[in-house]
């Protein structure tokens, strides 16, 4: 079979299209001939050496959308998320290193892991949803809670799992504040209902606009880390929650002062457990939620693909299309 393989740690260029041998599913798992998957950061930081456990060659790849047993499925990613829905086990992993991944015209994963794929969405619209779309549906409603009539602000809108919480919180009935680097993906967060938008790359000062346009903010959902995590839990009311996923930008530096006197609640999360998987497919069949997609490739396509996504290009999901 053709499969996306890491040969070498040192960025996109070092991924290839390789022939391998087709995986042998063992008794618990189930064989799924993917037809479309999709990037996460994830996948570019592995192809810079910024995970754990890297055993080289491997096939990249968590999401993932094809056939099993004639039946059309998306594939959960997390693997061995354990019995405590508050967090999964440290031993827990997530398919595509360590284990062989989703860029491949097959792959083995649990029995469990497998599920029907909303009958509303193509082949490629569902290749988008496993990893980004349990991460925001666990950010958003199992950890973020957010409510009816709540407003949210969600910051740099153009990653996968921001437009997710996005499509999410709109169909929740929220308002929602968003961030960008780019005009552009702001005015397609409007179209996508988004109330209003804020540029943080040409408004040094977004926050404070955010303060003053924004009203009071019950929840931030948050990956860019940084400054913009130490802005947001100046601008969220007090009592509110604040809830991060990533660090896209680096560690923070926080004010101690606004955390203790407001009383907020920062919560962390980490994609979704099989209960979370399971509601999220719910939400998106009974709000017939379709995907952003930014572009589709070829598989073919993966070294300019990943480098899209290295380069925060796109908005919304990056799809690879497998022959
Ligand atoms: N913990 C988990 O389970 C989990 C799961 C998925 C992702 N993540 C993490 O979440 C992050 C996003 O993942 P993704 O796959 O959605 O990535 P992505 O699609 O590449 O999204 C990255 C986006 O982050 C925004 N951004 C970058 N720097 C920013 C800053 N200084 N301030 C505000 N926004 C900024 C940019 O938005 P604009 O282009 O709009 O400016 C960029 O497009 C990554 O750090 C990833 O590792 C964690």
């Amino acid at each position: 079979m053709k499969a996306v393989r890491l040969h070498e740690i040192g960025g996109p260029a070092n991924a290839g299209l390789d022939e391998v041998p087709q995986p042998q599913p063992s008794q618990r798992e189930t064989l799924v001939r993917v037809r479309a998957a999709a990037l996460n950061h994830r996948d570019v930081f592995i192809t810079q050496g910024l995970y754990p456990n890297i055993k080289l060659p491997c096939i990249l790849g968590a999401d993932g959308a094809g056939e099993a047993n004639g039946n059309a499925v998306v594939i959960d990613p997390a693997m061995g998320w354990g019995e405590d829905e508050r967090v999964w086990r440290p031993d827990s992993s997530i398919l595509g290193v360590p284990r062989d991944g989703t860029f491949a015209q097959y792959v083995a994963v649990p029995a469990g892991n497998v599920h029907a794929k909303p009958a509303h969405l193509s082949m490629e619209e569902a290749a988008t949803i496993p990893l980004a779309g349990v991460t925001a549906y666990r950010a958003v409603f199992t950890r973020g809670e957010l409510r009816v009539g709540e407003t949210v602000l969600i910051t740099g809108i153009g990653g996968g799992v921001q437009t997710f919480a996005l499509l999410y919180a709109k169909a929740a009935g929220a308002r929602v504040i968003v961030t960008s680097s780019s005009d552009e993906k702001l005015q397609r967060a409007k179209d996508l209902g988004a109330d209003l938008t804020l540029n943080y790359r040409t408004d040094a000062e977004w926050h404070k606009a955010a303060r003053k346009a924004g009203g009071p903010i019950d929840l931030a959902i948050d990956s860019a880390g940084g400054e913009t995590f130490a802005r947001i839990l100046g601008l969220v009311r007090p009592g509110g929650r604040v809830v991060t996923y990533g660090g896209t930008a680096g560690d923070a530096k926080i004010k101690m002062f606004p955390v203790f006197w407001n009383q907020l609640d920062i919560r962390g999360t980490s994609m979704g457990s099989p209960a979370d998987f399971r509601a999220m497919l719910e939400f998106i069949s009974e709000h017939r939620i379709k995907p952003v997609i930014d572009r589709v490739y070829d598989v073919s396509e993966i070294v300019p693909a990943m480098e899209r996504m290295q380069d925060a290009a796109q908005f919304g999901k990056i799809v690879l299309r497998l022959p």
